[in-house]
């Protein structure tokens, strides 16, 4: 990998989009490599949390990479956003293992809809975030017209996207774009502590968790009957066994 480095230690792997130079911007290369990062954390058994943040101290990440794409057609455009899309920004959204993003700096255009795809975000104070494609004659392609609205509302979305500004980290945190704000030193300590949280608890139970809600926000398909078919299958689990068990022996269970 020449643009992401991936680190495993307490069963937390940290991907970090290591291109400081460019903002972290991502180019091709790097969607493709942390399309390859999330396959390998989905698969690697000692992995139960992700973190996922920029290198240095400046930004998570620019936004897709302006030089890449400035001379594409109607029809390139098109595709850079449903290649994006499908290999990294849905994979992101529907790995069965808890991504945080770290939010480190600016989050801009792409780099706001990789945090978005991210099952939540924790920022830095000194974060700033937003869409700014139509400064650039464009619209979101990685998700943003979607994923911001159904994270902070149509109105605040539309106003973000048709201003293409942007916002600071304590705004983020009143819109409830990122869950907390904390200085750059504690940012991945923090994103830490709640993975340690949340691995005391049933991985199973959590990959089924990440599938029930995310079905309430594809077309076509009823979230509450997902929740049925995923609460039902949690009975014939391990963990469920081992969870059930743990409380009545007034034991912490051991996933
Ligand atoms: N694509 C490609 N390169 C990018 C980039 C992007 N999205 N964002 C930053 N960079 C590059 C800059 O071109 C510059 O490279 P250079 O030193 O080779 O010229 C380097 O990263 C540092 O950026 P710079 O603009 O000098 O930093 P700054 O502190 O003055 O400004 C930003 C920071 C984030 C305000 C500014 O970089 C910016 O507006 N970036 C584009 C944001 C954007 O529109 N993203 C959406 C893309 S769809």
């Amino acid at each position: 990998m020449e643009n992401i480095l991936i680190a495993v230690e307490n069963r937390i792997a940290t991907i970090t989009i290591n291109r400081p130079s460019k903002l972290n911007a991502l180019n091709k290369a790097t969607i493709a490599e942390l399309s390859q990062a999330i396959d390998d954390v989905e698969n690697n058994q000692e992995v139960r949390v992700v973190i996922l943040t920029g290198s240095g101290e400046k930004a998570f990440v620019a936004g897709a990479d302006i030089s890449e794409f400035a001379d594409f057609s109607p029809e390139q455009g098109k595709e850079l956003a449903r290649l994006g899309q499908e290999s990294l920004f849905d994979k992101v959204e529907n790995c069965s293992k808890p991504i945080i993003a770290a939010v480190n700096g600016f989050a801009l255009g792409g780099g706001l809809e990789l945090a978005m795809a991210a099952h939540f975000r924790i920022a830095s104070d000194n974060a700033r975030v937003g869409l700014p494609e139509v400064s650039l004659g464009v619209i979101p392609g990685y998700g943003g017209t979607q994923r911001l609205p159904q994270l902070i509302g149509k109105g605040r979305a539309m106003e973000m996207i048709m201003t293409a500004g942007m916002i600071d980290a304590a705004m983020a945190h009143s819109y409830g774009l990122v869950n907390h704000v904390v200085t750059s030193e504690e940012l991945i300590p923090t994103c830490e502590k709640i993975a340690g949280k949340i691995m005391k608890n049933s991985p199973v139970a959590i990959g089924a968790a990440i599938d029930a809600v995310n079905a309430g926000y594809v077309d076509g398909i009823n979230g509450y009957q997902t929740e049925i078919d995923c609460f039902g299958e949690s009975f014939g689990t391990d963990d469920f066994k081992e969870g059930t068990t743990a409380f009545l022996e007034k034991r912490k269970a051991q996933f």
